[in-house]
């Protein structure tokens, strides 16, 4: 009903894609029941800050988790890149205590860990999720991130020099309570570093399928130095990283502490987000005028693929396939089965149109035409490890920000 940053009640909807599955829920029997909840996209015209108009119960979607963080050598190395980059901020790795949250399978921590930080600590609701990382040696509180695992941190390590939270933000409803928890958590001097899917990177790349109901809001800078600042938190500096389709990484401090100059950074982005017309609602307008122009062109592509005999398999069980692939309607008559290296989404369905996952072993013997990358964002990852696909004549159906074949 209100914005969840600035809570003005005129919010307006410009994208709606239907009534979809949870993106994450595989199916383990293609007859199982389903439930479907509409996808809706509002802005504030306040703020502007994109959000869903409704919340699914995180329990439902986060109890048990098919995701793995660890996966990807991008991701890895973009753990890596992120450890080393809160040490030049002044946290140093000795003595310092890193709180992760969301901490999935410990994969930023244990960059953490290389770099020589001692003592991390995650932070991840997921019991299937939480046990391999503490297997791997990261110690995990297995709760949702709040007053109760704030409390448990601070009683077993005490209070933290660096609280992380990457790819999580855009999942939490109480984004207020969340904020208070770090503020809570962190040392007077410590540094709290966030990173969230950017909405500039979602609107002008035409990213419209990592819209689905775990992300709740799709943040531009304005809105969190906003909310930040309600919640006693001061946002020091800001860049841009390429992660997940193009995220912004926050950098913040206790306003009471403000140990660290504020950033020419804060300005620049907010400036460009203006020139970019992203404080103008003709702007969303037009974006979701473009995503009916993608469904309308994929469904032409498949319609004469089909005429063809063409045979297309899909790459990456991923959440924002399952948002284009339902969107899109398109199931297993288009696409025979998607592969993916994670062992948890393999042999499983995917939800609403039911497209059999597979690992990828065997791949090389199967003949087909082309290899729809469902994981646009690790395009090159893919391209590369696939090399013999293209060798053999195959082709690539890239289907953000325009459907492409290559
Ligand atoms: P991601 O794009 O991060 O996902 P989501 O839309 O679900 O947030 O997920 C990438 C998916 O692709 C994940 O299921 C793992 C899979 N993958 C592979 O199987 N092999 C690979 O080499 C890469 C890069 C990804
Ligand atoms: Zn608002």
């Amino acid at each position: 009903m209100n914005c969840r940053v600035c809570h003005s009640p005129d919010l307006h909807r410009y994208l709606d894609l239907g009534k979809t599955p949870l993106a994450n829920a595989l199916l383990s029997d293609p007859n199982q029941k389903e439930s479907f909840f509409p996808l809706e996209v509002l802005v504030c015209p306040n703020c502007f800050l994109s959000q869903l108009s409704i919340v699914v119960d995180p329990k439902i979607m986060f109890s048990h988790y098919a995701y793995r963080s660890s996966i990807s050598k991008t991701f890895q190395a973009h753990c890596r890149e992120m450890a080393r980059a809160c040490k030049h901020w002044g946290v140093a790795a000795s003595g310092a205590l890193v709180v992760d949250i969301a901490s999935n399978d410990g994969c930023l921590l244990r960059s953490f860990q290389q770099e020589g930080f001692q003592r991390v600590m995650g932070v991840e609701p997921a019991v299937n999720i939480a046990s391999i990382a503490m297997q791997a040696g990261i110690p995990t509180v297995n709760k949702f991130w709040g007053i109760e695992s704030v409390q448990e941190i601070l009683n077993r390590e005490g209070p933290a020099s660096l609280v992380t939270a990457t790819n999580v933000f855009a999942h939490v409803d109480d984004i207020g309570a969340f904020v208070d928890g770090v503020e809570l958590l962190l040392e007077e001097d410590g540094i709290f570093v966030l990173e969230v899917p950017y909405a500039f990177d979602l609107i002008s790349h035409q990213e419209w399928d990592t819209i689905y109901h775990e992300h709740l809001s799709y943040f531009l800078l304005k809105p969190l130095v906003q909310h930040f600042e309600i919640h006693r938190l001061n946002v020091f500096h800001v860049e841009r990283v390429p992660i997940h389709g193009g995220s912004l990484r926050l950098y913040v401090q206790k306003s009471s502490s403000r140990k660290r100059e504020v950033q020419i950074s804060v300005k620049n982005i907010l400036e460009t987000e203006a020139k970019s017309g992203l404080y103008d609602l003709a702007t969303y307008n037009g974006f979701a005028q473009k995503v009916l122009e993608t469904r309308k062109a994929l469904r032409h592509f498949f319609e004469e693929t089909a005429l063809a005999g063409k045979k297309v398999v899909g790459f990456g069980a991923t959440a924002k396939g399952n948002t284009l692939l339902n969107y899109c309607g398109i199931g297993p008559e288009q696409i025979s089965f998607i592969v993916d290296d994670t062992p948890e989404k393999q042999n499983l369905f995917t939800p609403g149109v039911h497209i059999p996952i597979r690992s990828a072993q065997g791949l090389q013997e199967i003949p087909f035409d082309y290899l729809f990358l469902l994981a646009w964002n690790f395009k090159e990852e893919i391209m590369d490890k696939t090399r013999w696909f293209k060798q053999r004549g195959g082709s690539y159906l890239i289907p953000i920000p325009e459907v492409r074949v290559i």
